[in-house]
């Protein structure tokens, strides 16, 4: 594994020691799958249990750095300098149904700007990293994104929307008119830092999303722009307390699918 800083060694420790019990977990989840209660509440516990493990690594290595958590929310609010971003299960639906497709991912930030990613698929045991300049890895070789160059025959990856979006047709409406424009259907994975991740490896040509929230993508932001990929946000003012609606991609078909979901939204 080439873990170059300090930090990232910490948020690897962290992420190794958290995925441990969510793998054990997540055999637990099968196994409720077939009783009568379902296996909700615990996964719901699980959540908790892998944030407060990932949380605790964190803070005894640097216990005054901000944390934004989905679960446990701000922690150390006021140092804006340094701080970590964390989703300790993201795709959590399929964790839920025993869909072997989720990860835990942290982001590092100092000043406001991503400096270190870390995305790990504990099933496959994949680790995506980044250091801001020194390129993106999975576990010990150099990534690149894909050299696609046009949309047509571009591999897509999107998710949503939620059941409580109130833009809903909007993005189904997106969905339909990008699915006619290229060749092959578009992957629904279900874990939006997991499709930035294979964005960053080139098994996905491109991604987009509408209302992501900042844990989401923290970390495969950084992933995918040291693999070469372009990442952009489709509005003007991007704020991490609203939700995110973001593209990103090889960056050969990045201005095509911009267009295109541009030229549908104008026809909306
Ligand atoms: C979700 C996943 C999913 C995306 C949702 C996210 P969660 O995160 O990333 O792919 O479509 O918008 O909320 O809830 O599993 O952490
Ligand atoms: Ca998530
Ligand atoms: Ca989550």
């Amino acid at each position: 594994m080439r873990i170059n800083s300090p930090k990232l060694n910490i948020m690897y420790k962290a992420c190794m020691k958290a995925s441990k019990s969510l793998i054990r977990d997540f055999g637990e989840v099968e196994n409720l799958q077939v009783s009568s209660k379902g296996p909700g509440d615990f996964v719901s516990s699980a959540d908790k249990r892998t944030e407060k493990i990932i949380i605790d690594e964190l803070l005894r290595a640097y216990p005054d750095y901000g944390i934004l958590s989905e679960e446990a929310g701000k922690i150390n609010e006021k140092n804006n300098t340094n701080r970590w971003i964390i989703d300790p299960i993201d795709g959590t639906s399929n964790f839920l149904n025993g869909i072997p497709q989720f990860a835990i991912s942290i982001g590092y930030e100092e000043e406001n700007k991503i400096k270190i990613g870390l995305i790990y698929d504990p099933i496959k045991n994949e680790l995506f990293f980044a250091e801001n300049g020194n390129g993106a890895f999975l576990n010990n070789k150099r990534i690149r994104v894909s050299k696609k160059k046009n949309l047509k025959n571009s591999l897509l990856g999107t998710g949503g929307p939620k059941s409580n979006s109130k833009i809903k047709n909007e993005i189904l409406d997106e969905y339909l008119e990008i699915s006619k424009y290229i060749d092959t259907p578009i992957r629904k994975f279900g874990s939006a830092s997991l499709d930035l991740a294979n964005v960053a490896c080139g098994r996905l040509d491109g991604f987009w999303q509408r209302e992501l929230s900042y844990w989401d993508i923290a970390a495969g932001i950084l992933i995918v722009r040291e693999a070469g990929g372009f990442v952009d946000f489709l509005d003007r003012d991007i704020n991490e307390s609203k939700k995110m609606n973001l593209v990103a991609s090889n960056s050969l078909i990045h201005q095509e699918l911009i267009d295109l979901i541009k030229k549908i939204i104008e026809k909306n």
